[in-house]
């Protein structure tokens, strides 16, 4: 059976709208309400697009590693990495440092190192370019660079051959 188009608009039924006065003059901070949301979160998504990722946060030792030392020096630290074969001088097996340190790990030596402090021509050549230095130049600040130093050292302490 057919229903007119009269018989679906009349309500059996008053619609009392949930609208009453003190609706209507909380209308205005309901409004600026919502303007404050809309604009929080526009704000938000904004920044979230424009802050740029950095690829190169990453703080763990062993991602470094990977990334910055492991061409040269292989992912085992033995010194046989894919451009190894390329350098006139051998990559330092980098399991052996405490063996060639009386048994301890040379902590200031490597932070010499990566700094560029040390003066050797070998160090801060295009053989074994100054990491410290180029950490910081990609860091957001100086704090960063020094931990990524420091889990790199730590990443390399714990390769040693007991
Ligand atoms: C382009 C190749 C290359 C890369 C990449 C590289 N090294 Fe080296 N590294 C060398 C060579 C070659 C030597 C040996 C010559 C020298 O001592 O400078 C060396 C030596 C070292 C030494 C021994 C230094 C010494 O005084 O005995 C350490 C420690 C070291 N590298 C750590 C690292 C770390 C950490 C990274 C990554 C952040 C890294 N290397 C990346 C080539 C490389």
């Amino acid at each position: 059976m057919l229903v007119g188009k009269s018989d679906i608009i009349k309500l059996p039924f008053e619609v009392v709208l949930p609208y009453n006065s003190t609706m209507k003059s909380l209308r205005p901070v309901i409004l600026i309400l919502l303007c404050v949301i809309l604009s929080v979160t526009l704000a938000y998504a904004q920044s979230a697009k424009t802050t740029p990722f950095h690829p190169t946060t990453a703080v763990s030792g062993k991602v470094l590693y990977g990334q910055y030392c492991a061409v040269c020096h292989g992912i085992d630290g033995k010194g046989s990495g894919p451009a190894a074969v390329a350098l006139k001088q051998r990559p330092t097996d980098l399991t052996q440092l405490n063996h060639q340190n009386g048994g301890l790990f040379p902590e200031e030596h490597f932070m010499k190192m990566m700094n560029g402090e040390l003066s050797t021509a070998a160090h801060g050549s295009a053989n074994m370019p100054i990491w410290g230095s180029d950490f910081r130049k990609t860091a957001s600040n100086p704090n960063l660079a020094q931990d990524r130093i420091y889990s790199l050292m730590n990443y390399i302490e714990g390769m040693q051959t007991k």
